[in-house]
């Protein structure tokens, strides 16, 4: 059977204590930790920075993968990469040029995806795929932990299952938004590979197993 990869998003984490709750979820058994970025243009949410990541990849081992909800991600994509992103995941509704940020990004030696909001359709990334690591599907409107999945994206990670699979694309499906133990199995039922989950896990009386609780 697959493995599904948990993916613990640090924005609901305590953020003077960044290390610990790091520390917590490799414990748990997670080789992936999401590190929400936002600039408060993309999203009307600011969060971190590279040198927040840069201080962390000095605590763990564990495989950074890197969100930017931001504005221009050309421009600092870098940056994240020398803090020590593994994968670096743009937004596809920013105005870049996607096929040389995706071919940047991967010749300096790194993972890179692209997300969707929920209003964007698969279509609309589906001749990036073959160059894609991950597609990261949004499940809620991005800017904020805690929000409830939008159970209309099933149909969406079922088609990219569909292309992919059908074209051997090797690229992950991830996806990221209100994610429980409930939900986890039916995005893992869909075709999703990894699994991103905050507030879930850190608003949880025993973190620990809210995360092992996430393994379907
Ligand atoms: C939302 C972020 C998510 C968020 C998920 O914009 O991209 O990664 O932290 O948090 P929960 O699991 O609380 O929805
Ligand atoms: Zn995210």
């Amino acid at each position: 059977m697959k493995k599904v990869i948990i993916a613990p998003s640090i924005l609901s984490a305590d953020f003077a204590a960044l290390k610990y709750d790091v520390k917590m979820i490799e414990e748990a058994g997670v080789e992936w930790v999401h590190i929400d970025v936002m600039d408060g243009h993309f999203v009307p949410n600011i969060t971190v920075g590279p040198v927040v990541v840069k201080s962390l990849r000095k605590e763990t081992k564990l495989f950074f993968d890197v969100h930017l909800m931001i504005a221009n991600p050309e421009k600092y994509w870098r940056e994240f990469k020398e803090a020590g992103a593994d994968l670096i995941t743009f937004h596809n509704e920013v105005s870049a040029e996607k096929n040389k940020l995706v071919e940047d990004i991967k010749s300096s030696g790194i993972k890179a995806g692209i997300s969707i909001k929920p209003e964007t359709s698969v279509s609309e990334i589906e001749t990036l795929l073959p160059y894609l690591d991950l597609v990261l599907v949004m499940t809620v409107e991005p800017g904020f932990g805690g929000q409830s999945f939008m159970e209309n994206m099933i149909p969406k990670i079922k088609s990219l299952r569909k292309i992919i699979d059908e074209n051997n694309y090797d690229c992950l499906i991830e996806v990221d938004g209100g994610i429980d133990s409930r939900i986890a199995s039916i995005c893992v039922d869909a075709g999703a590979d990894a699994l991103v989950s905050g507030s879930y896990i850190f608003a949880a009386k025993n973190p620990t197993e809210a995360v092992k609780s996430l393994f379907v």
